[in-house]
């Protein structure tokens, strides 16, 4: 009875502050709504890519339409793209938090957590952060496994010449989703 009480007074005191936003749990399910239609959009892009012309044109569906899809889906309030401890493309360098969370989903793996509900949000400075994990797919090796086609293999060379994105097995974390969502006052 002392526990309830003391709980709902703590409740009524912080009420009035946590109201002043939206609840952090309730930002975390649109920005996994916002991760399902990005991530969606994608990997349809690199299908699709595949199936009309082979890997090496799916490069350059990746290599034009993925910035431009992150574009697309980043609304007013939400940005959103992707991040790797291990880049292709230079643009997607993780900042200090994202690198910290790249490095906790590492350990969290390692320690047996599945990869496919792995996620981290934080509120900070004003905004609210939220990164999902990747894992690494079948489809995915034909461009970021360690048996490239040739062909494959020089295209990647000739867009990113100090790419690291190579080497990885089925299962394994390729990076992250990472969203922003600047808060109102
Ligand atoms: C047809 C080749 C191709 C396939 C297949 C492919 N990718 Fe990529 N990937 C790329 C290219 C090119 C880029 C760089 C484009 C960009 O995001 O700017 C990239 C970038 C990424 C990035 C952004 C971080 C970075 O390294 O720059 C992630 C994460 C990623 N890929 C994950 C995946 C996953 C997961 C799959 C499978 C579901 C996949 N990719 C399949 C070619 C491919």
């Amino acid at each position: 009875m002392k526990k309830a009480l003391l709980t709902l007074s703590l409740a009524l005191t912080l009420a009035p502050i946590v109201k002043a936003e939206a609840p952090v749990e309730q930002l975390a399910e649109e920005a996994r709504v916002q991760v399902q239609q990005f991530g969606g959009a994608l990997k349809a892009a690199v299908k699709q890519g595949m199936e009309q012309g082979g890997p090496v044109a799916a490069i350059n569906t990746c290599h034009l339409q993925a910035p431009a899809i992150a574009e697309q889906h980043s609304q007013s309030e939400w940005q959103v793209g992707r991040t790797s401890a291990k880049l292709r493309n230079p643009d997607n360098q993780p900042d200090k938090w994202e690198q910290s969370v790249l490095e906790s989903f590492a350990k969290r793996m390692a320690s047996g957590e599945s990869l496919a509900t792995m996620e981290a949000f934080s509120v900070e400075n004003g905004e609210f952060r939220y990164m999902k994990a990747i894992a690494t797919e079948g489809l995915c090796l034909g461009c970021h496994g360690d048996k490239l086609a040739e062909p494959v293999a020089n295209r990647l060379a000739e867009l990113y010449p100090a790419d690291k994105a190579v080497g990885y097995q089925e299962g394994q974390l390729r990076g992250a989703f990472t969203l922003v969502k600047t808060l109102k006052e």
